[in-house]
């Protein structure tokens, strides 16, 4: 068992029953999925889901969990996700996988938001290994990156796969990402990106993680605010 399922077969023992529970994107966060099947199968946990993307939806619906969609509820019970980068003071680097606008609303709207990864993830600030994904509104992609090179960023729109097209979000929208001077903290770079007209949403969480499970080489660590 690899590092990445072990913190998520962890994670899904936090699950119990009648809990509406939020799926998030990536390889850790599948692992989860399948451990809340796995718990669902043998032990008869009842609970529903709610998936931050369709990759996960789909996952979740193979697995055979239940799902409901995210219009038809206010609050969720528990949500659990991966994440590309992790400060010690809990802020989170999200959104490679260009679902951040749906991963920030069920990490907001939960109860209890608890970040599962292994050892890598961990930095002393965010944006040292990673680029900030900025999601935007397509029409205002341009004046946008103006502001952000105003304050010092250097980026560019993101492709597809294939280099051949901008990237689309989920939701319809283009994603800059972007380099910041090293000295802006966690939370003037939060500050600045909810600032800046045209910004739908940005893959720093900051203030929003208050349990996050680290595993490295079979040992998990709990870090917690
Ligand atoms: C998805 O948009 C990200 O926020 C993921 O949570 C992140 O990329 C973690 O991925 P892994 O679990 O595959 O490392």
């Amino acid at each position: 068992m690899n590092d990445k399922q072990l913190v998520a077969i962890e994670a899904a023992k936090l699950a119990t029953n009648g809990m509406l529970i939020g799926l998030g994107t990536g390889s850790t966060a599948n692992y989860f999925i399948e451990a809340l099947a796995e718990r669902q199968a043998k032990e008869g946990l009842n609970i529903q889901t709610v998936a931050s993307s369709t990759i996960s939806a789909i996952k979740a619906q193979n697995c055979g969990l239940a799902l409901v969609t995210i219009s038809q509820i206010k609050q969720l019970d528990l949500y659990v996700d991966g994440a590309d980068e992790i400060t010690p003071k809990l802020s989170l680097l999200k959104g490679r996988g260009q679902d951040l606008v749906m991963e920030k609303l069920l990490a907001t709207a939960a109860k209890q938001f608890v970040v599962v990864a292994d050892k890598s993830k961990l930095v002393s600030r965010i944006g040292e290994k990673f680029v900030i994904p900025i999601e935007v509104m397509p029409n205002a992609w341009q004046m946008v990156k103006q502001q952000l090179e105003k304050h010092g960023a250097s980026g560019d729109i993101r492709l597809n796969a294939g280099q051949d097209n901008v990237a689309i979000s989920a939701q319809g929208n283009y994603v800059l990402d972007m380099t910041f001077s090293a000295s802006l903290n966690d939370k003037a770079l939060n500050d600045l990106l909810n600032s800046i007209p045209g910004i739908v949403e940005h893959g720093v969480f900051y203030g929003l993680a208050r349990q996050v499970l680290i595993a490295d080489k079979g040992q998990i660590e709990v870090m917690s605010l």
